[in-house]
């Protein structure tokens, strides 16, 4: 705590605290788009954040991407005795599959002795095929359960660098670019203001269900996710934010 006051990290998360209106921050020191271990320590910083919130039988729901995996990579916990139960927060939305939040799901049950349910959604089908997988049995329960966790972990993308790592439809590329949207979350795009601009279509949680959630942890870092995370954050939603310094200084600056 010492080192993280001398180096100015502490000043940081004051001022990214009043900046974006926010409780709980945390800086890890780097820029994660320059430095991988970077991010490594984004994932430790998260699952500290964690561990301190978990209580008995949560459920906790976590989305896709290479932070969100080395959120997974870094959690070492034994949570036999709190019965923890992990589910990804939506369907796919078009990612390689270690870096799927089904996967990263397993891997963060399997790290920490819980257990876990997935949820197989194919990534772009029609809007008839979804109405009707939702209505299965074995699919609606894993959605009531996502409905229901406690705590959320969740990335957070630059706009364009995530249209362009998904297959994104001609359609979904001109409300992209027409809306200006910076920063991706949960499938959703949004623009500067904070405004939804596009959705990935797929089944799981809304954002208008994160209001139940008691944790929405958001764990995104690097100077190019500066707009992103400013953009994602002016939703409402987030209880925590972990960050690195390159995000930081780059979003106070543009202030
Ligand atoms: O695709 C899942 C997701 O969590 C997105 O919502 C988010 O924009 C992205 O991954 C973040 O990915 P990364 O951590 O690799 O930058």
């Amino acid at each position: 705590d010492f080192m993280r006051e001398i180096s100015g990290l502490k000043v940081l998360e004051e001022k990214l605290k009043e900046t974006l209106k926010l409780k709980n921050v945390f800086v890890v020191a780097g820029n994660s788009d320059d430095s991988p271990w970077v991010k490594r320590e984004l994932g430790r910083a998260c699952v500290s954040r964690i561990k301190e919130r978990l209580t008995v039988n949560n459920i906790v729901a976590v989305t896709g991407g290479t932070t969100l995996a080395a959120v997974a990579d870094m959690m070492q916990m034994d949570c036999k005795n709190l019965h923890t139960l992990f589910v990804p927060a939506r369907g796919g939305v078009g990612e390689s599959v270690e870096n799927e939040a089904n996967t990263i799901c397993a891997k963060m049950a399997q790290h920490t002795n819980s257990n876990y349910r997935l949820l197989y959604v194919p990534d772009q089908v029609s809007s008839e095929v979804y109405a009707s997988i939702v209505t299965e049995p074995s699919v609606k329960e894993i959605l009531d359960l996502i409905k229901s966790s406690n705590i959320v972990i969740h990335g957070i993308g630059d706009a364009v660098t995530m249209a362009r790592r998904r297959s994104t439809s001609a359609a979904e590329w001109d409300a992209i670019t027409t809306g200006h949207a910076v920063g991706e979350a949960f499938g959703y795009y949004f623009n500067e203001q904070g405004e939804v601009v596009c959705k990935v279509r797929t089944i799981g949680m809304q954002l208008e269900d994160l209001q139940n959630v008691s944790h929405v942890i958001a764990v995104a870092g690097g100077a190019s996710k500066a707009k992103a995370i400013q953009a994602v954050i002016g939703q409402g939603h987030t209880s925590i934010l972990v960050t690195d310094e390159g995000a930081a200084r780059e979003l106070l600056k543009s202030i």
